[in-house]
């Protein structure tokens, strides 16, 4: 029943949906080495003890993306499962600067990937939005270059992120870049509250003027916090298989994703980077059911919420639900 459920995906780094399989086919294609040996061998650098431990991996993976049809055909394979899986709508990060910084150019980034989402809402009417992610081990000035070379194609985007390492990055290091975005009318998300303490949370609300925080589930921590997230009903991108493979949480039974959603948070669940986490969004549905004993009146609350959460307009959302 869940694995139909009609959900939207809210949290997912495209180039985390990069399967091994075809990250060899890409490395092939453009005369480069192959990041792995096997398909094998890949999985098995996949035990990760830490987020850093996986953006290690995950950045390496990443650069087997050269050319505008590389950038499709990861986006396309992605926009699949979406078909399969009931994913009708979905909110899509990707992190232009892991490929600008290789020397390939933003437009051959967005223009594959924007390609690809045309193709399959023209194909069975996918629904989806891009939001551009910043990564927050690089510097402030770096994050608003690349906003800048993204302008041309705003169109095309939805909003803005950060990403990538959170320790010793506050939200606070890229207010400037933030506020700009939101003069050129961009929405605003940011990871907060995956490693980082709860303080990470509430810059994000207060500085960057987020919509939605991804992960965020530290903020159980905060009781202030709670209460605001609740009274305001600020959505948080949970994403339970991430949080295991990247030891956030010990062990799924003790994931805090059911108490949030329990004491009246807005949690959505999503799969992060489903290439290198060991599933993509049923997975995580399943994962709940199997470990936190999910029923499925809650399992039907966290796929309303998905779409509750999103950047849908309050017409479209009424479509889909
Ligand atoms: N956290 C931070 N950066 C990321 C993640 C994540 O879970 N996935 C891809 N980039
Ligand atoms: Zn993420």
């Amino acid at each position: 029943m869940i694995n139909h459920l009609p959900k939207a995906e809210l949290h997912i780094h495209i180039e985390g949906s990069l399967e091994p399989e075809l990250m060899l086919t890409l490395a092939e294609r453009n005369g480069l080495p192959a990041p792995f040996s096997s398909i094998q061998d890949a999985q098995a650098a996949y035990a990760f003890s830490d987020l850093q431990s996986f953006l290690d991996i995950y950045y390496k993976g990443a650069g087997v993306l050269i050319t505008e049809q590389d950038f499709y055909d990861m986006t396309w394979a992605y926009l699949l499962r979406c078909r399969a899986e009931a994913v009708l709508h979905t909110e899509i990060f990707f992190d232009p600067q892991t490929h600008t910084e290789r020397g390939i150019d933003i437009s051959t980034v967005i223009n594959g990937i924007d390609r690809a989402l045309q193709d399959a809402k023209n194909q069975w009417g996918q629904s989806s939005h891009l939001i551009l992610c910043f990564l927050r081990h690089l510097s402030s000035e770096a994050a608003m270059e690349t906003l800048e070379q993204a302008l041309p194609y705003k169109d095309k985007l939805i909003g803005v992120g950060l990403d990538s390492s959170e320790m010793g990055h506050p939200p606070s290091k890229f207010q400037a870049v933030f506020e700009r975005a939101i003069s050129e009318g961009l929405l605003t998300v940011a990871h907060a509250g995956e490693e980082g303490p709860a303080d990470y949370i509430w810059q994000a609300l207060d500085l960057l003027k987020v919509s939605r925080i991804d992960h965020g589930v530290r903020c159980i921590e905060d009781e202030q916090l709670m209460e605001r997230l609740i009274a305001e009903q600020i959505p948080l991108t949970v994403c339970p298989q991430s949080n295991l493979k990247l030891c956030v949480v010990d062990d799924m039974s003790q994931h805090n994703i059911l108490d949030l959603l329990n004491r009246g948070l807005l949690v959505t669940t999503n799969s992060d980077d489903p290439a290198y986490f060991g599933g993509y969004l049923n997975k995580n549905y399943d994962a709940l059911v199997e470990h936190l004993n999910m029923t499925q009146e809650q399992a039907v609350q966290l796929a309303r919420n998905s779409f509750t959460a999103s950047f849908l307009s309050e017409q479209q959302k009424i479509l889909f639900n």
